[in-house]
């Protein structure tokens, strides 16, 4: 997978790309990730990216001469790669939308500044908009980022053998049960019984029902989706039943 960049701020990358997982990645050519920087489309004398709003107001606005010819050099004849543009205005992004994004060979990504980018940038050539929640940065920058990082884990061997992004929690639709390594007992809490007991399926249907249990405690809106077996869904309206009768 190739993912292009576009940004005012490249060097921000730095952290996030040069470490750890993204890193590795890159180094085993799993992923390739290229920075442009928007001001290198600049045509003017003083390099300029933003002006004034038409119809006034306050802040700044992305001009849309650089940014489409950066776009336009960058994604080449391959009409078909999605121009995906973070801001607060796109649709919100999730595992679903990491997992589409990770269905693609290359991604380009267009980090907004300022109060926005013109609008005829959306006309021209941005094909996607994503927002990584309700609240505004100071740029897409971040947003990219973290689109990057879950994407990139979900292209084969970035994680290596021993994690498997499919049983991550919000892959099942279910946050994750609880984990617990070395010592057995720490602080007087103990590691629950069935973890040491060697019985594999026995293990696998209790992380399976804490997943369950959690996902009813914190983000019982993940229900609505998640994929329950019968005997689950009665384990599911026992737990219902139970905070019922302790509220009630
Ligand atoms: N730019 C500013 N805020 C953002 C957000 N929440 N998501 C994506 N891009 C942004």
């Amino acid at each position: 997978m190739h993912i292009d960049i576009l940004t005012l701020f490249p060097d921000m990358f730095d952290g996030p790309l040069t470490e750890s997982i993204l890193k590795r990645a890159q180094e085993r050519d799993l992923i390739s990730i290229r920075r442009h920087n928007i001001r290198d489309y600049a045509t003017d004398r003083h390099h300029s990216v933003d002006d004034t709003p038409y119809g006034g107001g306050g802040g700044m606005v992305m001009m849309p001469g650089p940014l489409v010819e950066a776009v336009e050099d960058v994604r080449g004849d391959d009409l078909d790669v999605p121009v995906i543009l973070l801001t607060p205005q796109g649709r919100v992004f999730d595992q679903r939308v990491a997992e589409e994004f990770a269905g693609h060979p290359r991604l380009i990504l267009v980090c907004g500044r300022y109060e926005g980018v013109d609008e005829r940038v959306r006309k021209l050539v941005i094909t996607d908009e994503i927002s990584i929640g309700d609240f505004v940065l100071t740029g897409g920058e971040l947003a990219a980022m973290v689109i990057v990082d879950a994407v990139a884990r979900l292209v084969p061997g970035v994680l290596g053998a021993r994690w498997a992004a499919e049983e991550d929690s919000h892959a099942m639709g279910l946050l994750e049960y609880p984990h617990y390594t070395r010592p057995p007992v720490f602080r007087g809490i103990a590691v629950p019984e069935v973890l040491v007991s060697g019985d594999h399926g026995a293990v696998a249907a209790w992380r399976r029902r804490e997943a369950i249990r959690r996902t009813w405690q914190r983000r019982p809106d993940l229900l609505l989706t998640a994929d329950l077996s019968e005997e689950e869904g009665w384990f599911l309206a026992d737990l219902a039943e139970s905070d019922a009768a302790r509220s009630g």
